[in-house]
């Protein structure tokens, strides 16, 4: 098969090589030449785990090409993925589709004969028909079919999930595109994913039904790990103790300081917005929403707390700043929230994260940044983690203990025990979890 990718941002970069690695001709399409001169030259612009040596492997193959021609690329292919952003819109809330419109215009103009054109971007419910129509009016005669096909790559395992997916998502009102969509993921297929065929609308609220109800999985257990500091309980073992029963299931029940990243944010509020403006509103999302927006800057209140109530002066060590471990991105990290809370209290702020320190930088003014764990506790009256990296679960307490001024570590993503922690002369805070 031949494909197109428009977009070679994180979800077209990753779709985009793993295509190619099960043996179609890729071509990665974006408007952005720097991008497109850095990808040529091997440089890969994110951070994810094997992505740089499958891309390197694919382009030596041959598979794999970078261009900002999508004239001349759209018209040789057999299907044309658009996967291109859909920030939410400034105002409202709503994803803004006008990059996807945009690519749906161009792409018409340069289609020959039937081409299937794929959404991979998460739009809302009814994009679909509205990227078929665009299609349609700039090229009447164009022989397409406007499929949806939603992504669930997670950040950091982006290439597992794409080879290993639980589940691939196909909605489509054009029979034809049937057989082209699974010659797509023929390897998938042969490998047991289950491929799922749905109607277009169908397929684009999956992907939106699935995300809002993962981040309602996080808050409920934000809102029980709460609970239990009040009532003296065990969040990691609640989380257990439901998880353990098939039908709740055990994923996705780690209380910490919120959900943020890329999709989850995004997404929840897009459907909290489609959902009112088909006068069918999903509160327990809207809720969702408040709940965790409130709880990323209560979490630099419990810091403060922890601290003895005023951070005023104070020396604050931040470990961890990107919204998950094993990437660099910071979008809608709840570190972001955190560390406004605690230099809005006075705190002096020093941060270090092993990847997203850079662009850290961007979006967190008036802290410090250190090169290593131990270098930011240098002095420090507080030492807190935000991110699960791995690089934190076995830090040298001792060593930490001699460097700080005094020994509180805040573990807002609970990856020490109690005992560990105190036994080297520290007083701990975590989340949900009796001290
Ligand atoms: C998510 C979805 O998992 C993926 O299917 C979708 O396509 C895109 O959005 P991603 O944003 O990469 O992927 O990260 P994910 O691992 O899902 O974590 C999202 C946020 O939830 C992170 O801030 C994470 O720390 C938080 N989280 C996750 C929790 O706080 N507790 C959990 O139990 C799980």
């Amino acid at each position: 098969m031949k494909i197109t990718m428009i977009g070679a941002g994180y979800v077209g970069l990753v779709s985009g090589v793993c295509f190619a690695d099960f043996g179609h001709e890729v071509a990665c399409i974006d408007k952005d030449a720097g991008k497109i001169e850095a990808l040529l030259a091997g440089r890969i612009p994110i951070f994810e785990p094997g992505l740089e040596q499958l891309v390197a492997d694919n382009v030596k193959d041959g598979r794999l090409s970078f261009t900002t021609d999508l004239a001349t690329s759209v018209s040789q292919s057999d299907v044309i993925f658009i996967a291109v952003g859909t920030p939410s819109r400034r105002g409202d809330g709503h994803a803004d589709l006008s990059y996807v419109y945009d690519a749906a215009r161009e792409i018409a103009a340069h289609v020959t004969g039937f081409t299937v054109i794929v959404t991979k971007s998460t739009v809302p419910v009814g994009t679909g028909d509205e990227v078929e129509r665009i299609m349609r009016e700039t090229n009447p005669d164009a022989d397409i079919a406007v499929v949806s096909n939603p992504e669930f790559l997670r950040e950091g395992a982006a290439i597992d999930d794409f080879k290993r997916p639980d589940r691939i998502v196909i909605g489509l009102n054009d029979e034809r595109a049937r057989s082209v969509m699974t010659e797509v993921y023929r390897p998938l297929y042969l490998n047991q994913s289950p491929l799922l065929f749905t109607t277009r609308r169908t397929s684009e609220l999956i992907k939106y039904a699935g995300n809002a109800f993962l981040a309602m999985k996080i808050t409920f257990i934000n809102e029980m790990a709460d609970l239990c500091e009040k009532v003296g309980a065990n969040v990691q073992e609640v989380a257990r103790g439901i998880g353990l029963d098939g039908r709740i299931g055990a994923k996705f029940l780690h209380a910490g300081p919120g959900y943020g990243g890329s999709c989850f944010p995004k997404d929840t509020l897009a459907l909290v917005k489609t959902a009112q403006d088909h006068d069918s509103p999903v509160r327990l999302i809207e809720t969702v929403v408040s709940v965790n927006d409130n709880r990323k800057r209560a979490m630099g209140r419990k810091v403060i707390a922890a601290a003895g109530g005023d951070v005023r002066g104070k020396k604050v060590a931040v470990l961890g700043l990107t919204f998950k471990p094993n990437t660099d991105d910071m979008r809608d990290s709840p570190a972001i929230a955190v560390i406004q809370a605690l230099t809005d209290g006075g705190a002096v702020v020093t941060g270090y994260d092993p990847e997203g320190m850079e662009n850290a930088k961007r979006v967190i003014d008036g802290i410090t940044y250190a090169d290593s764990p131990y270098k930011a506790a240098e002095g420090a009256d507080v030492l807190v983690i935000v991110t699960e990296w791995n690089e934190f679960r076995a830090l040298n307490l001792d060593r930490l203990k001699t460097l700080m001024n005094t020994p509180i570590l805040v573990d807002l993503r609970n990856i020490y025990q109690s005992g560990e922690v105190t036994k080297h002369g520290f007083t701990y805070t975590s989340v949900g979890r009796p001290e």
